[in-house]
């Protein structure tokens, strides 16, 4: 979610971000662009790059075949990881993050999850941004995104019920968006767990040439995650074109969260270094963290 930023890790997550970089750090960036509270963690992390992500994260099964024929076949998919962790997820299915690829084995150990993404759709006045991707052997691809900043407020379209919208153009000249997304929020999170702790991506190192990653931890349980930003439950549907999808499709009743989170963000980490890289370990690492974050 990511946005999907840099890390703009996913789609869904590129548009509302806000950035602290440090003045020392060859980053790529995301213009700073912001429709989220300040950013609580930087003054805690002051040398790293810090930001915050408010954003639509959401799982969208795939056939697990489909991810198959996606995922380059020299890494291997951590299936056994993700049926532990979406207890209820449809069999035979695959979690895909629009628009990227978790549970990836890059490394081949049968055990540290990478998250591969070829393409990001990054605006398309950020030059930086474009030139941050390329680093990662990601694809960037140039897109203007309707509506451009509060893409994730909830719009009233009648008098009682709420929907949020984001398209992406990345064909300037054409009026036909390559991904629509509309969510409306519904009464609870699920129907698989979405334990922001424990979801399966949210630390996930992403990779497009297997060997610079893109580290970012999100961290949930900050103030602005929590209390009166606790996450609201969504379903909706999502629109994605060949070729940032095998074919044009349009997935219904995909369920996700709305929520805005800090992260802190290692740019073009050696993949290689990231071994082990598991939600449990990442959790058990940055726990004191993470509680201390809290507390502040
Ligand atoms: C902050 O950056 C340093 C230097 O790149 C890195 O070693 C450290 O792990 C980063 N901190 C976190 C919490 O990621
Ligand atoms: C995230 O954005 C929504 C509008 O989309 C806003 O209502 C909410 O307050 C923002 N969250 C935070 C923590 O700033
Ligand atoms: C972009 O859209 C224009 C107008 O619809 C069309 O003529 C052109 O072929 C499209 N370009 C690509 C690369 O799809």
């Amino acid at each position: 979610m990511n946005s999907i930023t840099l890390a703009l890790t996913s789609l869904l997550f590129s548009l509302t971000s806000s950035l602290s970089v440090p003045s020392f750090t060859q980053a790529h960036f995301l213009s700073a662009r912001s429709d989220s509270s300040p950013n609580p963690i930087a003054t805690l992390y002051p040398n790293n790059v810090t930001g915050t992500i408010n954003g639509t994260i959401a799982i969208v099964p795939i056939s697990y075949q489909l991810a198959r024929s996606i995922i380059p076949a020299k890494y291997g998919i951590l299936r056994e990881a993700y049926e532990n962790q979406l207890p209820g997820f449809p069999g035979d299915s695959y979690p895909k993050i629009l628009i990227y690829y978790p549970f990836v084995d890059l490394i081949g150990d049968g055990y540290s999850s990478f998250a591969y993404e070829p393409y990001i759709l990054l605006s398309s006045e950020n030059a930086l941004a474009q030139q941050g991707a390329l680093a990662y052997g990601e694809i960037p691809v140039p897109a203007n995104f309707t509506p451009s900043l509060n893409a994730y407020a909830f719009e009233s379209v009648d008098d009682d019920s709420q929907e949020i919208f984001l398209d992406a153009y990345t064909n300037l000249s054409s009026t036909h968006p390559a991904v629509t997304t509309q969510f409306k929020p519904t009464g609870s999170i699920g129907p698989w767990p979405f334990e922001l702790q424990v979801l399966p991506t949210s630390e996930e190192p992403t990779f497009a040439d297997g060997l610079s990653c893109d580290n970012q931890i999100n961290l949930f349980n900050t103030a602005l995650s929590t209390g009166k930003n606790a996450p609201v439950g969504v379903v909706g549907n999502i629109m994605v074109k060949a070729p940032y999808f095998a074919t044009d499709t349009t997935f219904c009743d995909v369920y996700g969260i709305k929520v805005d989170i800090a992260f802190i963000e290692n740019n073009l980490v050696p993949c290689s270094e990231l071994k082990g890289y598991t939600s449990e370990r990442s959790s058990e690492h940055y726990g004191a963290e993470r509680s201390l974050d809290y507390k502040r």
